[in-house]
């Protein structure tokens, strides 16, 4: 197997807006991230995903660019981003940032040129259609909720747009946005960034002619479409493949066998794609659980093909994962490092999420006033426009928001958490005195310093990312137990994913001879020979 930086990595992603504010003003910045990067060096990760910088009216906090040549004004200026990437490899860690190009803003110079006439040079930048019967051209709905057509007064046609209507979609069929991007990225690079991650990707590609879906939310006519491919190589031969950097595909709707398409070595299209089909799991219960197993018995038969993959349980479109995997009440800490444990043990490049390395959890806000998350508020509408209770609607939205994973990170316990001295733009969660940094810095037993040691295990024992995976009960909904081998080093994880003790028998896994190097329960005896495993026990054993 070829070994690469990017399949050693450990990326931690970085909410800009959330993470540090340097000035006061209640909104992170660059500034702030520079601030906390012997934090994170210490921390023990090696690249920095940041999501959108660019310049943006925010009204999906970047993921609207209005300008890819400029940093959002809140979070500072060209010159704050490049000192941030030289501080960044100074300390050898390495940055990449998101690329969103499936949309653009509303408010983007292509856009306003693209709706101000029909005729206009930059028309055919974007998707416009005449109405159908007077109505929507076709019957998509955007992911934001409501159709995924707007209708301009001002040409009398509709323009796509399957997020939100300040998101309008570009068009990939025309080579001069082609051009335009593959040059913008050119731009990016040649200034030393060292990869991308990139925003639904697999979404650039419409189906020709633009039909009917058989269900309006169904993302059969725009997901994974041939399209994608097409661009994709041209952008690995002429732009990417000039660079040493990392690219990670977000692809909502992928199974394994569409997977391999974008990520197979040989087709020359991404490093590695983010599946949802685990993210898209309720919880880690019963069935869900061996559902995930076999999740990950499917996805790692990429990597046997000449591909690679990654591992995550949470992102800023996620739940925190310690509530909606774990038990953040009563095993908070102990649920926390079991998931830790997996994560980072498990194949793939790993991705975590600011405060995931400290337990953070989900917020409870009181009010739909509390929460800034787009699709979260639209949603919020439609239900309460079909008659429900207010009520009713915030007790579902509460597990799903977005914005659960957006509350500003925790620092310290003084005030706001120590984010900013200001007005946070999200309410902070009010758990924040428990659970910060600081704190976690303090106390050996931390989800944090779990965290580390974890992450010193994974720089050292290399079958962690390129060894064998050989799962040992796939129909257990409880444990999760497997090998990772890579020539003479074997190494034996066992998980306990439940709140109850649970018996085990290593007579079962046929290990005779073994060293514990981690657990998140202190071990009575060395090895195995302690059969029992305490509420989301976890333990890491070199098999010798
Ligand atoms: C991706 C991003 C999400 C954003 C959407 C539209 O799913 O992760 O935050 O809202 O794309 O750009
Ligand atoms: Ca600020």
């Amino acid at each position: 197997m070829d070994r690469k930086w990017w399949k050693e990595a450990v990326v931690y992603q970085i909410y800009p807006r959330s993470f540090k504010d340097s000035n006061g003003d209640g909104i992170g910045d660059l500034r702030g991230i520079i601030e906390k990067l012997d934090y994170l060096k210490d921390l023990g990760v090696d690249v920095i995903w940041l999501t959108p910088i660019y310049k943006s009216p925010n009204d999906d906090n970047g993921y609207d660019v209005a300008d890819y040549y400029q940093v959002m004004d809140e979070f500072g200026s060209m010159d704050d981003f490049d000192l941030l990437l030289e501080e960044v490899h100074k300390r050898g860690l390495k940055l990449i940032l998101d690329l969103v190009i499936n949309h653009t803003s509303d408010e983007h110079e292509w856009f306003m040129e693209s709706r101000s006439s029909r005729d206009n040079p930059r028309r055919d930048y974007y998707i416009w259609r005449k109405p159908r019967d007077g109505k929507e051209p076709n019957n998509w709905l955007s992911r934001f909720s409501g159709p995924a057509w707007e209708y301009d007064e001002r040409t009398g046609e509709y323009y796509l747009h399957l997020f939100s209507r300040k998101q309008p979609d570009l068009n990939w069929e025309n080579p001069r946005v082609k051009n335009e991007i593959f040059e913008m990225i050119d731009w990016w690079l040649k200034k030393g960034i060292d990869g991308f991650r990139m925003d639904v990707i697999n979404f650039i590609g419409k189906a020709e002619g633009l039909p009917d879906a058989k269900e309006p939310d169904s993302p059969e006519h725009y997901a994974n479409q041939p399209l994608v491919h097409e661009i994709l190589k041209d952008l690995h031969e002429e732009v990417l493949s000039r660079y040493d950097i990392m690219t990670v595909g977000e692809t909502p709707h992928v199974t394994p066998e569409i997977a391999r398409l974008y990520v197979q070595k040989d087709r020359k299209e991404l490093d590695m794609v983010f599946s949802f089909e685990h993210v898209y799991l309720k919880d880690f219960t019963g069935e869900n659980f061996i559902h995930f197993k076999k999740l990950q018995q499917r996805w790692s038969s990429l990597i046997r093909e000449g591909g690679w993959i990654t591992q995550y349980l949470e992102n800023h479109d996620q739940p925190r994962s310690v509530s909606k995997f774990g038990d953040d009440k009563r095993y908070r800490k102990e649920s926390a490092k079991m998931l830790a444990s997996m994560l980072l043990t498990l194949p793939g490049t790993v991705f975590i999420y600011q405060g995931q390395e400290i337990g953070m959890t989900n917020v409870e806000f009181s009010g739909i006033d509390d929460y800034n998350d787009i699709k979260t508020i639209n949603k919020y509408r439609e239900e309460i426009s079909k008659g429900r209770k207010a009520e009713e609607v915030l007790k579902e939205l509460q597990p799903v928001s977005r914005d659960n994973s957006r509350t500003p990170m925790q620092w310290n316990s003084s005030i706001h958490a120590g984010f900013t001295t200001g007005e946070p733009w999200l309410k902070v969660n009010t758990n924040y005195r428990e659970i910060n940094v600081e704190n976690e810095l303090r106390d050996p037993e931390s989800v944090l310093n779990y965290y580390k040691k974890l992450l010193v295990l994974r720089k050292k024992y290399k079958a962690l990312v390129y060894g064998s995976y050989q799962p040992m009960t796939d129909d257990d909904s409880e444990i999760y137990a497997y090998f990772r081998e890579l020539e003479d080093t074997k190494l034996f994880i066992l998980l306990n994913n439940s709140g109850c003790q649970k018996d085990f028998d290593p007579e079962m896994y046929n290990i005779k001879k073994s060293r514990l190097l981690i657990s998140n329960y202190p071990l009575a005896e060395e090895g195995i020979g302690k059969n029992l495993l305490q509420p989301y026990e976890a333990r890491l054993y070199i098999v010798e």
